[in-house]
């Protein structure tokens, strides 16, 4: 198969399109190096993969390019966008023109090409809004939903869609986008609403990628900022689990176009902000804490109801969270930036 990926430089691109080439597959990546870092996942599949794959140094929101990238390919994973919540409310119409013109563009190429490619959308858990009505006992790490079957299953695609932040705003658009192209023009589409991946070439910063950005400021021996009380819960999925999970969407497209998908690691692999803190203390010193306000749209509780994935796909999360945040960190510490003479390293342990 011919394969565009979009975004196919950032964290989740790259690990996809790794993977790709692995199998044998022709990749093509779309993306405009934007973020921070990302050349190195390029220079990385590089010196993997060589020259088997093709670069195209370009925008989302230039139709011709995305035309261009679209024309011969079979498969279309949608991941370029601009990431960020935080960016979303300084810049709404960046934010608009990259995620939802962005996405339009790539589905109106979609539409038109004469290949008809499926195609696979990575949209977000904040599509559900801040979930304010669901009660929640406060802990001493952690939020907990009172709710018994809330606990014990996560949030489903039955909640209705309260898009909140711009960021929640235009990835939201494109998500009813791309499942109305199903509808309305027979494109081979799905969607998936993803909460917090983590994993190997995520470069993690305040605004986006929590995780990463948490053992980065640990390891470099800073303090870490955390904005509320750090009992705020997600689940988080380990990227390879995510991929494999993409590519049986890839593989199913037929049987599960025009609809949308909850994807996490699911209510047996959640962390709060404070418990990743207290799990980062047994891997290297514990981190300096400093508290700020909450921010906007942040969800106090989020956890994935996968059911529907699950049953979509035959797939689940086979990554434990505790060995996933081991596996993370040690790829971390590898890499030369975050080698801090302040640091000091134990061994990584569940
Ligand atoms: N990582 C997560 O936890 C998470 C959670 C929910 C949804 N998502 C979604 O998954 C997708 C991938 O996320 P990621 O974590 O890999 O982010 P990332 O920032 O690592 O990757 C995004 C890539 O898109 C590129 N890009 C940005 N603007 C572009 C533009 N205008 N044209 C072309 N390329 C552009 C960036 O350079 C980057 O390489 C995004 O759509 C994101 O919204 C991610």
């Amino acid at each position: 198969m011919t394969v565009l990926v979009t975004g196919g430089a950032g964290f989740i691109g790259a690990n996809v399109a790794h993977r790709l080439l692995q199998d044998g597959e022709d990749v093509r990546i779309l993306d405009d190096l934007s973020r921070a870092g990302v050349e190195r996942n390029v220079a990385w599949l590089r010196e993997v993969h060589g020259k088997s794959f093709e670069l195209v140094v370009g925008d989302v929101r230039d139709a011709a390019t995305v035309g261009r990238a679209v024309e011969d390919v079979d498969h279309v994973f949608h991941f370029a966008a601009q990431v960020a919540v935080t960016t979303s409310l300084t810049d709404p119409h960046l934010d608009f023109s990259v995620n939802g013109l962005g996405a339009l563009n790539v589905l109106e190429s979609v539409r038109r090409s004469r290949r008809r490619p499926s195609i696979l959308y990575t949209s977000t858990n904040k599509v559900y809004g801040a979930l304010d009505d669901i009660s929640l006992e406060s802990q001493r790490t952690r939020y907990a939903p009172i709710d018994r079957d809330v606990a014990a299953r996560g949030i489903s695609e039955q909640r209705p869609l309260e898009f909140h932040s711009p960021y929640g705003c235009s990835k939201g658009t494109a998500d009813q986008y791309v499942l109305d192209y199903a509808r309305s023009f027979g494109v081979r589409a799905a969607v998936f609403r993803m909460s917090c991946i983590y994993g190997p070439r995520q470069f993690g910063t305040e605004d986006q990628g929590w995780v990463a950005h948490f053992l980065i400021r640990a390891l470099r021996g800073e303090s870490i900022t955390i904005y509320g009380d750090g009992k705020q819960v997600r689940d988080l999925l380990f990227v390879d689990d995510l991929v494999d999970a993409l590519l049986r969407a890839r593989s199913r497209i037929d049987s599960i176009s025009g609809r949308a998908f909850n994807v996490g690691g699911g209510p047996s692999n959640t962390l709060s902000l404070l418990e990743l803190c207290e799990r980062i203390g047994r891997l290297t010193r514990p981190p300096r804490l400093a508290f700020e306000g909450w921010r906007q749209a942040d969800q106090r509780y989020y956890v994935s109801n996968t059911n529907a994935l699950v049953s979509a796909l035959d797939w689940r999360p086979t990554v434990d969270v505790h060995d996933g945040i081991g596996r993370l960190f040690e790829w971390l510490a590898e890499q030369p930036e975050n080698r801090s003479p302040r640091a000091t390293y134990v061994q990584a342990s569940p």
